[in-house]
């Protein structure tokens, strides 16, 4: 097997990863936290959201959070937007990257943006275009790609038309989602070979929540179709709030242990990392999913890692 010599590691974990917390992290140790991950290496940090502060109040303070970082030269900073009110507000905060969402599944979409799938696409094409005149890139996420909390198998008729829509508008760069990760490796062979005949690999990210262990699997067998983008998560934290038994996001911890093992490059400074997991672990109280955090935290004798 050839790998690629290098991998994009897309860090979600300031937005999926605090989005469905119940400690709300003050804002300081929000931006203290985001300040630590632009300085291990990382390029893209998707730093918060500015969808309505009552759908998810973790995150309701995303201005001052956007406003407040110390940006790094060289590093992407994104927001999530749902509409045109949220692109006002990212605007105002001076995100590089504006990143839309919308799911594959008809019942998630409604109960995630309170639109059905044909009401998403207006809006969205909207805030893209708007996006590309301001001279900033735009991301798109595609949720439920292997399946639907409420609706279970989706079909990939439904994910293709949906992607297909999305790189109309003009999106950059798709990011295909197991919003509640239930895929497994032969699935995502599987949808790959459909979706890798439409568009190019080099467009594809893949957004792998880890509720039953399968991610870092799913991320190989992506990886062999030659997709070399990954969204993950600091310590694994994560979750979509509309996604009921959606746990955290592939732990970047855990990705970055293995493609370095494998000799695959990723630019980031594992031992930084280290770092920003302990700090995030203690403002929420609880121990972190990942396990070669909680590892390294224990092979070094306590000085990191489970203090909660
Ligand atoms: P709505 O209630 O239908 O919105 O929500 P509305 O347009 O009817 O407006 C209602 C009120 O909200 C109005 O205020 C608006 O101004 C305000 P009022 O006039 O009543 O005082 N409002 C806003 N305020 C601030 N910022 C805004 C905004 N929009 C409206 N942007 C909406 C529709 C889409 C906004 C809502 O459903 C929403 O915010 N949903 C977001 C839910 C969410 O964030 N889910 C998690 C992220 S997605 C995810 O995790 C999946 C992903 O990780 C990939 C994967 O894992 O698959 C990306
Ligand atoms: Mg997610």
């Amino acid at each position: 097997m050839k790998w690629p010599e290098g991998v994009t590691i897309k860090e979600v974990g300031p937005r999926d990863g605090l989005q469905n917390e119940k400690t709300f992290i003050s804002t300081d140790d929000k931006i203290a936290w985001i300040n630590q991950l632009s300085e291990s290496g990382l390029k893209h940090i998707e730093i918060t959201s500015f969808v309505n502060p009552k759908w998810i109040p973790a995150l309701s303070d995303a201005t001052a959070v956007a406003t407040g970082i110390t940006k790094v030269p060289g590093v992407t900073y994104t927001a999530l937007v749902p509409n045109l009110r949220g692109l006002e507000r990212a605007f105002q905060s001076n995100v590089d990257e504006i990143a839309v969402f919308m799911s594959a599944s008809e019942t998630h979409n409604q109960k995630n943006i309170n639109k059905s799938i044909d009401q998403t696409f207006p809006v969205l094409r909207d805030l893209v275009r708007e996006t590309i005149m301001a001279g900033k890139i735009s991301r798109g996420y595609v949720s439920t790609v292997f399946g639907c909390p409420y609706e279970g198998h989706v079909k990939i008729e439904s994910v293709i038309r949906v992607s297909e829509n999305l790189f109309e508008m003009g999106i950059a760069e798709l990011s295909l989602g197991d919003t509640i990760g239930v895929a497994n490796p032969k699935q995502v062979q599987d949808v790959l070979e459909v979706l890798l005949k439409r568009f190019p690999a080099d467009n594809l990210a893949m957004h792998f929540h880890d509720t039953r262990g399968t991610a870092l699997a799913n991320i190989l067998v992506s990886l062999e179709m030659g997709v070399t983008t990954f969204d993950s998560s600091l310590g694994g934290l994560g979750g979509c709030p509309y996604a009921p038994g959606a746990s955290g996001n592939v732990a970047t911890d855990d990705l970055l242990y293995m493609l370095h093992g494998m000799g695959i490059h990723t630019g980031v400074d594992q031992h930084k990392l280290l770092h920003a997991s302990q700090f995030i672990q203690e403002k929420i109280g609880r121990t972190l999913p990942s396990k070669s955090f909680q590892a390294a935290s224990s092979a070094l004798g306590g000085t990191l890692g489970s203090t909660v």
